[in-house]
């Protein structure tokens, strides 16, 4: 399966018309577009109406997860309702499968690398912090554990591996990720996995257990040579 992949589209109908024409490949190059989330700016139905109207013209499966933009206006859940009802299969700490390649996804959440991990340790507001990015370790974990295929992609938000955000400033490599994510992949297995959210990271990087993490978000693709939009993987 040719899985197309790019994240970060922070839609407004201006950004979204510089990307058209490039986006409208997808179909004939791939078999599915996965976002990788931050679909929106702001969380608002409003911005995702207009951009389903764009991605329903795609006429090719999409599969994504929602990013923290896509939380601001804590309109999450009307968005997924939105996105579902145009029949986009949106991951969280859910699994589908398609043509034999299974596909977990969930958001994920900050927290930090190696170990350079957050603990829950001293006052309570550590503690639930540290709790959300457990949360969603424990997501990606009954999203993994649900597949049954042999071919496995895990979609999320949030970088699970440091070498992806590598190139952002240093101070704010904690709120791009976790390893936490990474410990459940290399548990589970899997043949790819994909994340945004790094829009000046890095795009390749490997697990621990050196299955292939890649960044997606728009503006980095956009800056390599040749630019893209999206990336075409073959599972
Ligand atoms: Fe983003
Ligand atoms: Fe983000």
């Amino acid at each position: 399966m040719r899985i197309a992949a790019t994240a970060d589209l922070h839609f407004t109908a201006q950004r979204y018309t510089a990307l058209r024409d490039q986006l409208h490949k997808v179909r004939d190059e791939a078999d599915a577009l996965v976002l990788a989330g931050d679909l929106t700016n702001y969380g608002q139905p409003d911005e995702m109406e207009p951009l389903l109207n764009a991605l329903v013209r795609l006429r090719i499966p999409i599969i994504a997860v929602l990013g923290n933009h896509d939380y601001e206006s804590g309109r999450e859940a009307d968005l997924m309702r939105m996105m579902t009802a145009e029949g986009i299969k949106v991951l969280d700490g859910s699994a589908y499968e398609r043509d034999g390649v299974g596909f977990a996804g969930t958001k994920g959440f900050v927290g930090g690398f190696g170990r350079g991990v957050l603990t829950a340790f001293g006052e309570p507001e550590i503690k639930a912090f540290v709790r959300a990015s457990i949360d969603e370790a424990l997501k990606l974990e009954r999203a993994m554990s649900q597949l049954r295929t042999s071919k496995r992609v895990v979609v999320l938000h949030y970088s699970p591996v440091a070498a992806t955000v590598n190139g952002e400033a240093a101070e704010i490599y904690p709120f791009l990720g976790t390893s936490r994510l990474a410990e459940v992949v290399d548990r589970h297995g899997a043949d790819l996995v994909l994340h945004g959210h790094a829009h000046h990271g890095k795009p390749d990087g490997t697990t621990t257990a050196g299955i292939p993490v890649r960044n997606v978000a728009i503006t980095l693709l956009q800056s390599q040579q040749p630019s893209a939009v999206y990336r075409v993987f073959d599972v």
